[in-house]
């Protein structure tokens, strides 16, 4: 699969809006991606599709006159784009197939999120967001990754360990609207020479597991 990694834009809110309702649904609303944008703190990604642009919907080729003339040109004068700019529109966009991010705090990074179509899940995507991760919080040298997961999310908790990370404490019924526990997880001296050489050896497996050649995270 052409799957490439790069920083969020204002054109990806739309997709990554929706894969974040179909993730977590319990959340809703979901988090306020045109924010995040402009935190200085913070640093989202995106898994993206070079190749494949979301079409523009079928324009109607039959001039309309009469009652619905009217309603088709009233439609256009209110359309999203028009009042919440272009980041809601959908057409002509590259394809995204999930995305991650975190804030950074002194040395410090807290994983907000990492999710991924639920159609696109289990092809190695989750862990290129966390690979592309990883290196920006290396590039940033941020020393400590810190994140928390559900309980239940077993998916999820599997792929940080997988990555290093190990559990350094519970919230007992932290999640609001299950009562469910919140593992709290981290990765240490992540631009150590052990931490690295261990991300290097994931990356090989990754990478020729999935046919991923690059793993740099393009502006
Ligand atoms: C967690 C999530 C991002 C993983 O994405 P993904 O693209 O399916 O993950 P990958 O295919 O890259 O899998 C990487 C590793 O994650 C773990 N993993 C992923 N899905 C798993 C599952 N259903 N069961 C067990 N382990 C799983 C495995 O360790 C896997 O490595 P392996 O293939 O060598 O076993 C995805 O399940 C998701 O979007 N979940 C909903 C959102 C969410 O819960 N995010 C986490 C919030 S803290």
């Amino acid at each position: 699969m052409p799957c490439y990694v790069r920083l969020m834009r204002r054109e990806d809110i739309a997709q990554v809006t929706e894969i974040d309702r179909e993730a977590f649904p319990t959340l809703w609303p979901p988090a306020n991606y045109r924010r995040e944008l402009e935190n200085r703190l913070a640093r989202y990604i995106v898994a993206y599709d070079e190749g494949e642009m979301i079409e523009e919907p079928e324009m109607k080729a039959v001039p309309q006159k009469g009652f619905s003339g009217l309603v088709s040109k009233l439609m256009q004068l209110f359309s999203h784009d028009r009042f919440f700019g272009d980041e809601l529109s959908l057409s002509g966009r590259q394809y995204i197939f999930g995305f991650a991010g975190f804030w950074i705090m002194a040395g410090e990074a807290h994983i907000t999120n990492i999710a991924v179509w639920e159609k696109h899940r289990r092809q190695g995507i989750g862990e290129l967001l966390l690979i592309s991760l990883i290196d920006l919080a290396t590039e940033l040298d941020v020393r400590l990754l810190t994140l928390e997961v559900r309980a239940s999310n077993i998916a999820a908790q599997r792929l940080y360990s997988k990555y290093g990370f190990t559990q350094v404490g519970l919230r007992r019924g932290y999640y609001t609207d299950n009562r469910e526990d919140g593992v709290l997880m981290s990765l240490e001296n992540v631009t150590s020479a052990p931490v690295q050489a261990d991300l290097q050896r994931l990356k090989q497996a990754h990478s020729q597991r999935w046919g991923i050649v690059a793993y740099r995270v393009a502006r």
